[in-house]
């Protein structure tokens, strides 16, 4: 190969691997990830060997300075720690950038709130964009934040579109929505019902629906519903007429556990033999105990399971190394 031809190749890769990070700062800064999760170490890398704050400033039209960043603005606080991260790189090796300044100048004062938005990019560059709380628990309820199990479900659902093409979707205990507002915005289904019991995380979730344009009129015609494991009855359930029914991260309580399968077994007993709706729950197994008793209780409820393995790909900013499991049951 010729030197200026081998300059190119290395030059294109420069670039493709340039637009990754670009686009990796950018998904990990929306949905709010971890900072030391962000690829810091490229930044550094190329700051020190180009002198220059050309990246430093592709990252900030990418994040802060980004369209989304003024409609839906990531928290304060995390706007403050970033921007004071990608000071504290630039100033170890590149030029000072008087819009880095302007922009933390911005968020300085900003008051630090309960609430802030995150965005998920999809594959297809937009966004599904969430109120949530900055808790992990609050108003006595999980529902206010969006967990990994959510994540990966929404991920599966990614890779796996004809499950939910045309078909009557209800989920269960939806949290503030993001899988299934990502599945009413990328698999076609023909209906989709997001449940949930609590009072606020019902609002939330009304809310976000709203926020990603999805109504009863449009197709997917969407519905939030109130839907309590405890008290749900056989009418609610044959209402829905669910084709596929879906759950993230709701096997995490003992004491809710045979509520949860009681339903479970409500909504195979309301379905006709031959067409069984199709039922996935998407778990993170944090307390194994609890996770083997929710399977022992699908045993004695007759309902059997099959554990649905294989890679998703990956499209959201999650920690990886938790444990989730996928089961689909079957009667
Ligand atoms: C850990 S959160 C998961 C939320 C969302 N699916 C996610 O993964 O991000 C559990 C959800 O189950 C809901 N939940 C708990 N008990 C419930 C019940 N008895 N009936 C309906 N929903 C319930 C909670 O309100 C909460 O939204």
């Amino acid at each position: 190969m010729e030197h200026s031809e081998k300059d190119q190749t290395a030059e294109d890769q420069r670039r493709v691997k340039k637009t990754d990070i670009l686009r990796s700062f950018q998904v990990s800064f929306f949905a709010m990830s971890r900072l030391a999760s962000l690829p810091w170490t490229f930044l550094e890398e190329d700051l020190r060997s180009n002198k220059s704050s050309e990246l430093v400033s592709d990252i900030l039209k990418q994040t802060c300075l980004h369209s989304l960043c003024r409609k839906f603005p990531p928290s304060g606080r995390y706007r403050r720690l970033f921007l004071s991260e990608l000071i504290r790189q630039e100033a170890a090796d590149g030029e000072p950038l008087d819009e880095l300044y302007d922009a933390l100048a911005e968020v300085v004062g900003a008051e630090d709130c309960t609430e802030c938005y995150k965005s998920y990019i999809l594959p297809c560059g937009d966004a599904v964009s969430l109120l949530e709380n900055v808790a992990l628990i609050s108003e006595g309820t999980t529902g206010l934040v969006t967990w990994e199990a959510a994540l990966y479900l929404a991920e599966w659902a990614l890779d796996h579109q004809q499950t939910f093409l045309g078909r009557t979707v209800l989920e269960l205990g939806s949290g503030v929505g993001l899988t299934g507002i990502t599945i009413c915005r990328s698999c076609s289904p023909n209906r989709f019902i997001f449940s949930d019991c609590h009072t606020t995380v019902l609002q939330k979730l009304r809310d976000n629906v709203q926020l990603n344009g999805l109504t009863e009129q449009l197709c997917p015609a969407v519905r939030v519903e109130q839907l309590d494991w405890t008290t749900v009855t056989e009418e609610q359930i044959k209402r829905v007429r669910a084709d596929t029914v879906i759950a993230a991260d709701v096997v995490y309580d003992p004491d809710i556990i045979e509520s949860l399968v009681k339903l479970l077994s409500k909504i195979m007993r309301c379905s006709s033999a031959e067409v069984l709706p199709e039922i996935l729950i998407c778990s993170t197994i944090r307390n194994p105990e609890t996770y083997s008793g929710f399977k022992q209780q699908l045993e004695k409820a007759g309902i059997g399971h099959r554990v649905i393995t294989g890679p998703v790909s990956h499209v959201f900013p999650y920690n990886r190394i938790s444990s989730i499991e996928m089961i689909k049951l079957y009667r």
